[in-house]
């Protein structure tokens, strides 16, 4: 498949009625979660994985920010209402970003929230024109990572940041474990060391690397059984079809879990400077 049929294939995903139910299962935050507490909730979670890459990124109040593949706009709510920042939020679903502006009307910091369709390969913004950089679990989607990374690295001025999270591949899968990770994306996943080697080609010196693996199966397990609890729900907004189809990948998501080979994590960077 072409990039750009890859890419049109993920769009569409994200622009069809399922990621609205999804929102009854994810909330606003689209991405795993660090358990810190037994009765944390996936969301409790997911936003203290929003919070710890900001810390690892040192992102303060008026960091001007880009994020890439901002979903609904969870993370450029928090980090507009909660830190302080000003925040490009780009997606490449015209879905989603209309959702975020939405969800956005009337919060904290709506005021510093721009939304704008963008491609994280090709990024419609001038060069050093951001203070960081935000590409949170949807770089998985990517079958041109490095270009994505070199974009990174083109937008942000000299010194400034670039904070990822991201599903990983762990050790090397044989056999069925292979074959699962296979069928799981088309795109491939890359390490946490890939991630970090790219992030320093592309012109950053990685300043904090963090191994959330072990938080990972935890998260997509109670999506999973959120799902299938809330599953007439889901299917009233998105059909019978859609529904069985991503109840299917979620399963597929948690088994990729179960071999040991699907993991999480985030890479933190500062753009080098000269
Ligand atoms: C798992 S969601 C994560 C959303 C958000 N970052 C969050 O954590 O809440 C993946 C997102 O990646 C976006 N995406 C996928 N490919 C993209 C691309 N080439 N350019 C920009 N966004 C992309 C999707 O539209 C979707 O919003």
């Amino acid at each position: 498949m072409a990039d750009k049929d890859f890419q049109n294939a993920i769009a569409a995903r994200y622009d069809a009625p399922m990621y609205r139910a999804m929102l009854e299962v994810w909330s606003d935050q689209i991405h795993p979660g660090l358990f810190e507490n037994d009765d944390d909730t996936l969301y409790d979670a997911s936003v203290r994985a929003t919070r710890r890459l900001a810390e690892l990124a040192a992102i303060d109040a008026g960091s001007n920010v880009l994020e890439t593949a901002c979903g609904v706009g969870g993370t450029a709510r928090f980090l507009a209402g909660d830190l302080g920042c000003t925040v490009t939020a780009t997606n490449i679903s015209r879905g989603q970003l209309e959702t975020a502006s939405d969800l956005t009307e009337g919060k904290p910091g709506a005021d510093r929230i721009g939304y704008e369709f963008a491609n994280f390969e090709e990024l419609p913004f001038s060069d050093e024109s951001f203070d960081a950089y935000w590409c949170q679990d949807a770089l998985l989607y990517s079958i041109a990572r490095d270009s994505a990374l070199a974009e990174a690295a083109r937008v942000v001025k000299p010194g400034g940041a670039a904070a990822i999270s991201d599903l990983t591949i762990v050790g090397t899968p044989q056999g069925e474990a292979a074959e699962l990770m296979e069928r799981i994306t088309k795109a491939g996943f890359w390490s946490l060391d890939q991630y970090a080697a790219a992030f320093e080609t592309a012109g950053f010196e990685v300043t904090a690397t963090e191994d959330w693996s072990h938080h990972l199966l935890r998260s997509f397990r109670l999506i999973l059984h959120d799902m299938i609890d809330k599953r007439d729900t889901l299917a009233a907004i998105a059909g019978d079809e859609e529904t069985d189809t991503t109840i299917a990948r979620y399963h597929q998501w948690c088994a990729g879990c179960e071999t040991g080979h699907l993991g999480w994590g985030a890479v933190v960077g500062r753009k080098k400077k000269g």
